[in-house]
């Protein structure tokens, strides 16, 4: 698909968090010190066990809310580090709420937002996390709504958390460009219908997975020009 095609008759903006907006090493990174060599892995770990968790819940028909999750893959990666530091443990998953933002964001939105476009997130984190992340990286008057898995009570990428950000924000589902650095989420919601720009700032492959983006950027900082609005 053309570039222009993609945006064209786009109403709203969506965003994922975690990996588009949030940087999640962050948390550990303040933490770097006190975990010495171990903080990389850690840091990967939590990630990658945050998620399995969130998709084998979903498939076990047991969800738990994405505060619980990130601190029970939190507890896995630290003793997988041999860290049994309590207050060091407590002190990196408070971090979680207050991650910093990547370099790309701000601008981007604050010009997005200056065009004219709605602007939205729809994440796996409860609205809680959410609102504090905002908060604490002073996006608060740039972002419209928050629209948390929560309200569905499933991680993604089920189709229905998808389907939540149709119903909340009143419009068709190629009405909506959804942003997400995480691959298997730009599938997902791909598979949807939304129309989806994979956000791919890690240098990831393709996934082999039915549905694809529709566009593929390394960075937030191109859509003001491919949506129109950079000034
Ligand atoms: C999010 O939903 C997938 O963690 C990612 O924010």
């Amino acid at each position: 698909m053309c570039q222009q095609s993609f945006f064209t008759g786009v109403k709203a903006c969506m965003f994922d968090a975690y990996g588009t907006l949030f940087d999640f090493n962050s948390a550990v990174s303040r933490h770097r010190g006190r975990l010495g060599s171990a903080a990389d892995s850690v840091s990967a770990l939590w990630r990658t066990k945050q998620l399995e968790y969130t998709w084998l819940r979903s498939l076990m028909g047991r969800h738990a809310d994405f505060w619980q999750v990130t601190q029970d893959a939190l507890d896995y990666a630290l003793e997988a580090a041999a860290v049994s530091d309590l207050e060091l443990r407590n002190a990196i998953v408070n971090t979680y709420l207050e991650l910093d933002c990547y370099p790309d964001v701000k601008g981007t939105l604050e010009k997005l937002k200056a065009g004219g476009l709605q602007l939205v997130i729809l994440s796996n984190g409860t609205p809680a996390m959410l609102e504090a992340a905002v908060k604490s990286s002073g996006l608060t008057d740039l972002i419209n709504g928050i629209l948390s898995v929560e309200e569905v009570g499933i991680y993604k990428p089920d189709p229905r958390v998808y389907g939540l950000a149709v119903d909340r924000l009143g419009l068709q589902a190629k009405q909506i460009a959804f942003m997400s650095a995480n691959s298997w989420d730009a599938v997902g919601a791909a598979n949807y219908g939304l129309r989806v720009a994979w956000v791919n700032r890690f240098g990831q492959r393709r996934e082999r997975l039915p549905s694809q983006p529709d566009l593929e950027i390394n960075s937030l900082a191109y859509l003001p020009t491919l949506l129109g609005v950079d000034a």
